[in-house]
């Protein structure tokens, strides 16, 4: 009878923590990265978005440093992608911007002087705000 309850406490107490641990996070969203292929995902990493910060791909995710081929950007989301470390823009062609969805880098064109090149294999940094259906966050 005893042992009974003990458990009926423990498992209470065990049910309370884990809600408490999805309230910590509540569906914050993340972008994913990968070197090889994003269906099947190959060398994928997630990157949770902090709203206008950069994301630099450096330290644990240096593997993916001039290796991106492919993105997924999340619903409501923009995310602009940089061939310079520390999301700095310089010239047209050194940035790409993208809206919600998956992205293959060979089909993401930018302008250069003598046309267009994609952007595969060339981001070092990144950076995403929220974008379009913010309207209802006013
Ligand atoms: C983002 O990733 C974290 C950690 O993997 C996860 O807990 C969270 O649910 C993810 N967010 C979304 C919107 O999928």
């Amino acid at each position: 009878m005893l042992s009974a309850q003990v458990v009926l406490v423990a498992l209470f107490l065990h049910a309370s923590a884990a809600s408490a641990d999805d309230l910590a996070a509540p569906g914050s969203p993340n972008m994913t990265a990968c070197s090889g292929s994003i269906n099947p995902p190959v060398g994928c990493v997630t990157i949770p978005i902090v709203s206008d910060s950069c994301f630099n791909f450096v330290g644990g995710a240096s593997g993916l440093d001039k290796e991106v081929s492919w993105v997924q950007v999340p619903a409501e989301y923009a995310c602009t992608y940089f061939q310079n470390f520390g999301c700095l823009a310089v010239e047209e062609d050194d940035h790409a911007t993208l809206t919600c969805g998956i992205w293959n880098m060979f089909d993401v064109l930018v302008p250069t002087a003598s046309g267009t090149q994609n952007f595969n294999d060339l981001t070092s940094s990144l950076s995403c705000v929220r974008s379009g259906s913010a309207a209802s966050d006013v």
